[in-house]
């Protein structure tokens, strides 16, 4: 392919060289545009040295060659990343005071931004409404990360990792004809770990980090889709740009995940969702007896939400597409992708998610190895890489049983 990639002026610009090494190195031809400001940051002949083209920011240069219209009209895919407050801005305005101004404008292929730039400038009305407007033109704006900014302070803002722009770029490359947009599309995703609470101070919990989920979402929001998140605890935050909706124990997560059916399209159920919880909730903190007689808990069965998902759906109502998670160790009786098999079939759901989980796997690490098992027999896709590379999958996944 050949892709233009934009770079604006902010301090994540230096990430920008990691990415245009993975587009290189996947065999894509890469003509660099550094807005003015990124050039402060880093020098032109660095993006010269590692596109192996001549790089300008300016319309001036080369005029015989008329870049800003032959650079947008040949490129089979623009990705900006860092895309800047002010980079956003003067897309949405449709400016073309500069040379990758002027390309977006003549772009006709995708086209992906990577915003970077402090929480307050993400979070402001001008930008959320500079975000909306580049989205319903069809250009991909991805959620930033959340995380450590420039000084001190930390947020929403930045710079997603190189690598997970790529995979989100990819995902976006191979959406046409494979159905894989989810624009105008509702995703309800159940994420984080459920805490069923034994009196006011205690609970019983699980180790869910929540950031299997968090990524899902960022997938989803990325496809175009509407993205409600029913978020039990987690470590790390929800990405800008979703309907959050807090739970706390396995009885709020399925009134919330019930409620949002209605509307939604594809349901994902990644929370880990305790199939148990205790039969009396003291009204006050439990406390030593001095007679030496301990408590003994009664727990009763929690509903299972994604079965009850099934069952509505089955009864007529939404949604088209519904995926569970599974985290199984395997055991004496039959191996983790058989104990996924039985579960695929007992929940009725269109497809299952299936983690290996072992004492040192999985739960809070960054990466992950799945395996995608479909009700529908097919072979099943094995996925490794980060939590994000793994959420695009399962988003493809799904926009492409959506689109059958
Ligand atoms: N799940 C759910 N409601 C529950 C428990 C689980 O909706 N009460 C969902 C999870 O979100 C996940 C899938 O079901 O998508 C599988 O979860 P898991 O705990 O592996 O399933 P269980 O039916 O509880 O099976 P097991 O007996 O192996 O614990």
């Amino acid at each position: 392919m050949r892709v233009v990639l934009g770079v604006g002026g902010g301090i994540a610009a230096y990430k920008a060289a990691s990415l245009l090494r993975l587009f290189t190195e996947s065999g894509h031809d890469v003509t660099v545009i550094p807005t003015d400001a990124a050039t402060r940051f880093v020098g032109t002949a660095t993006w010269e040295a590692l596109s192996g083209h001549p790089v300008s920011n300016s319309v001036w240069d080369d005029v015989d060659k008329v870049n800003h219209v032959r650079l947008g009209h040949e490129a089979d895919l623009v990705v900006v990343a860092p895309a800047t407050a002010d980079v956003l801005a003067r897309a949405a305005a449709g400016l073309a005071n500069d040379l990758l101004t002027g390309t977006l404008l003549m772009a006709h292929g995708p086209v992906v931004m990577a915003p970077a730039m402090h929480t307050e400038m993400w979070q402001h009305a001008a930008t959320r409404a500079n975000v909306e407007t580049l989205r319903s033109r069809g250009v991909t704006v991805l959620e930033p990360a959340s995380g450590r900014l420039t000084g001190t302070d930390s947020g929403p803002g930045r710079l997603p990792e190189p690598a997970d722009i790529f995979a989100a770029v990819m995902a976006v490359v191979a959406r046409p004809g494979d159905g894989g947009s989810l624009q105008g599309r509702h995703v309800t995703i159940s994420a984080g770990g459920t805490r069923e609470a034994l009196d006011p101070v205690r609970f019983l919990g699980n180790r869910s980090s929540g950031k299997q989920g968090m990524a899902l979402a960022e997938a989803a929001l990325a496809q175009g889709a509407r993205v409600t998140l029913v978020l039990a605890h987690a470590d790390v935050a929800p990405p800008a740009g979703c309907d959050v909706v807090r739970v706390d124990s396995a009885l709020q997560l399925r009134d919330a995940v019930l409620g949002a059916l209605p509307t939604t399209d594809v349901l994902i159920m990644a929370a880990a969702v305790a199939d148990f919880r205790p039969a009396e909730v003291a009204a006050a903190k439990m406390k030593k007896s001095d007679d030496g007689t301990d408590p003994v808990i009664t727990l009763v069965r929690n509903p299972d939400v994604l079965r009850e998902a099934v069952l509505a759906r089955d009864a007529g109502a939404r949604p088209q597409v519904i995926a569970g998670f599974a985290a199984e160790t395997g055991d004496a009786a039959a191996d983790p992708l058989t104990h996924a098999r039985t579960k695929l079939a007992r929940k009725g759901c269109d497809f299952l998610v299936l983690n290996v989980v072992g004492a040192d796997r999985v739960f809070g690490k960054d990466s992950n190895e799945v395996t995608i098992l479909d009700a529908d027999g097919s072979e099943p896709a094995a996925v490794h890489g980060s939590k994000r590379v793994v959420a695009d999958a399962v988003i493809a996944h799904a926009a492409r049983l959506l689109s059958r």
